[in-house]
């Protein structure tokens, strides 16, 4: 841009990432309570973009529609970092349907902090990513165990309690080893923070009983670890069942979700569960490789979608 005899040069940078969206394979709302649980990050990746050139601070979110986790994210760097971010337009592309509940809000999030650390080359490892992420998760929505953010951040599966306090990568390659995970979606839009809202009136009506759910729920999942690693695919498939009555108690289950997981047991799943928060959005069920197909037929012919994909996936990186 040429004004009178100045030339001035505007610097603009640019980056892109990828994080993905994950599915909780055992253990929710418990995890909110400091138990352990089972995540998987999954194939279906949301992609972010900055433009970052000089000038006054200011954030452009064109096609952006919830742009809270963004402001957030960009507020707290503002405070931690003390950055002068200049002007920044971000844009966001999601390969999966925000519908289904893979996180995408955790997705953003996870892109957006590792974003700003390259951006500003601040060097971020990342345990540190994840704990702004799960900053700003709790900034936003005020509740959640981070399972999320942490399954956008590291990728994999995780063995995962609450703020990061465990976190472990398993091994990646296990659940396509001789039996897999199926997702079925129901078709209805879950709401995450009003079931957990729900299951804190639960604890406060009847809280030992709660306790001891809880624990169990825990035990379960300490279980089902070992199982995994054994490739004990029945026990595994036990498990994931013994959790489903535990989250049927707790009132999160519904009816959709209920008849995708007996069609799913019907069809010869080894186990079937709700995945997330419950009352709607997912529910995974375990298949021997070869009944994979019947596993997944038996869903839709109930009214779900099968859905394709990956486990296990990449967390967050940069995209060429
Ligand atoms: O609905 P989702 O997929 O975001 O899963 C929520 C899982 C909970 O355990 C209920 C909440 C949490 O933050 O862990």
């Amino acid at each position: 841009m040429v004004i009178g005899n100045w030339v001035l040069v505007i610097i603009m940078r640019s980056i892109t990432l990828s994080a993905p969206g994950k599915v909780m394979l055992l253990g929710e709302h418990a995890v909110v309570y400091g138990q352990p649980c089972l995540v998987t990050a999954v194939n279906q990746r949301l992609q972010l973009t900055i433009e970052q050139s000089d000038g006054e601070d200011k954030v452009e979110t064109p096609e952006v529609g919830d742009t809270r986790f963004l402001d957030a994210t960009i507020a707290l760097f503002k405070e931690k970092f003390h950055l002068k971010t200049g002007l920044l337009k971000i844009t966001t592309n999601c390969i999966f349907s925000g519908k289904y509940g893979f996180g995408s809000s955790s997705a953003v999030t996870s892109a957006m902090v590792a974003a700003l650390s390259q951006l500003y080359n601040l060097n971020l490892s990342e345990r540190q990513l994840f704990d702004l992420a799960y900053l700003v998760v709790l900034n936003v929505q005020g509740l959640g165990s981070g399972f999320d953010v942490a399954a956008g951040i590291f990728g994999g599966t995780l063995y995962y309690v609450k703020g990061g306090r465990v976190l472990e990568k398993l091994d990646n390659n296990i659940l396509n080893d001789g039996a897999e995970i199926i997702v079925g979606y129901t078709g209805i839009k879950s709401h995450t923070v009003d079931l957990v809202r729900q299951v804190a009136e639960k604890k406060a009506r009847e809280p030992e009983k709660f306790d001891r759910i809880m624990l169990a729920i825990g035990q379960l999942v300490n279980n089902a670890k070992i199982k995994l690693a054994e490739k004990d695919w029945e026990r595994l498939g036990t498990l994931m069942d013994f959790n489903q009555e535990y989250l049927r108690n707790l009132g999160v289950s519904s009816e959709k979700l209920e008849s995708l997981i007996s069609a799913a047991k019907r069809g010869g799943a080894l186990g079937a569960k709700l995945s997330g928060a419950g009352g709607g959005d997912c529910m995974i069920a375990l298949a021997r490789s070869d009944k994979r197909e019947e596993v997944k037929q038996a869903i839709s012919n109930a009214g779900g979608e099968a859905l394709n994909m990956k486990l296990g996936a990449e967390g967050v990186k940069v995209e060429e």
